[in-house]
């Protein structure tokens, strides 16, 4: 089989066919993946059939995984479920939800933003997909970097930003509790932009669902400043639309990208299957 990359939209993201990932990745094809990785930010695998460790073995090839299990909580008991998944699932047995994140629309994010340490990759598995609705977004944050005015992009680089857990200045109430994420802590400050530690390249480093704040330019004029990069953010061009089919395996950057889910009807089933990488503490872009 010839591997073959084959972009899927002008903002970011391709497809790649010719290979079957629950088969060990050998140097070659890790190689063609790494570097598409590099070029796309988003890669999209369709037809893929993988068993939890098949999809960890391939997440391995990327990098460690989180220290610390990444369990959903749900009906699934422990020792069914490798540590490092986690299922993304509104589908409730004997009345309680078997995955994590279950119900609605989340606003763009990169995982783990509200950690030191956020993640380096992350890799979701469609296992049964709504009729309608439950797409993936992806924003490339390199492109949302570049095309900034000149005068912004030399504020924001000595500026740090404030991520916190579902802490994003417009996420309500009613949206924590539909992802079932009321509760929890975690807060981090990192760079407004940050250097790609492979590419080199700049990233406007916030999102809509977990940046609290700006540090350093008053209320106002912070939270202004960040709803109009949320916004230029998250512009038609600058987003992939993925709309899930059972087997597809996406993997993304999130060095460099945002992704957000639309909304879908509370009696649509969805499971996908999440796993991650470890990535390293972000470094402030050089002005
Ligand atoms: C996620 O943000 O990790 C999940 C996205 C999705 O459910 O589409």
């Amino acid at each position: 089989m010839t591997i073959a990359v084959t972009p899927i939209s002008d903002a970011l993201g391709a497809s790649i066919t010719g290979i079957d990932l629950s088969k060990p990745l050998g140097d070659d094809a890790f190689g063609i993946i790494h570097s598409a990785m590099l070029e796309h930010l988003v890669l999209v695998f369709p037809d893929q059939d993988l068993t939890d460790e098949e999809q960890v073995e391939f997440t391995l090839r990327f990098g460690d995984l989180p220290d610390r299990g990444v369990h959903s909580r749900g009906t699934k008991a422990d020792d069914q479920l490798h540590k490092s998944v986690m299922l993304v699932s509104n589908i409730r047995e004997n009345g309680e939800v078997i995955g994590s994140i279950p119900d609605g629309e989340m606003f763009f994010h990169t995982d783990g933003s509200y950690e030191a340490v956020p993640y380096r990759y992350t890799f979701l598995y469609a296992i049964e997909v709504p009729k309608t609705g439950g797409d993936t977004l992806f924003a490339n944050m390199y492109a949302a970097y570049e095309t900034l005015p000149d005068d912004l992009k030399e504020l924001l680089a000595d500026i740090d930003a404030e991520h916190g857990f579902y802490a994003g200045p417009d996420v309500t109430e009613e949206m924590k509790i539909a992802l079932r994420v009321t509760g929890h802590s975690g807060s981090a400050r990192h760079p407004a932009l940050i250097r790609h530690e492979e590419s080199s390249r700049t990233v406007l480093y916030v999102s809509r669902m977990l940046t609290r704040r700006l540090i350093g330019l008053g209320e106002d004029r912070g939270r202004d400043l960040l709803f109009r990069l949320f916004d230029h953010s998250e512009r038609a061009e600058n987003v992939y639309r993925h709309v899930w089919t059972p087997g597809d395996l996406v993997m993304w950057d999130n060095r460099c990208t945002n992704h957000a889910r639309t909304d879908f009807g509370a009696n649509e089933r969805r499971l996908l299957r999440r796993t991650t990488c470890k990535g390293t503490r972000p470094e402030r872009a050089a002005p």
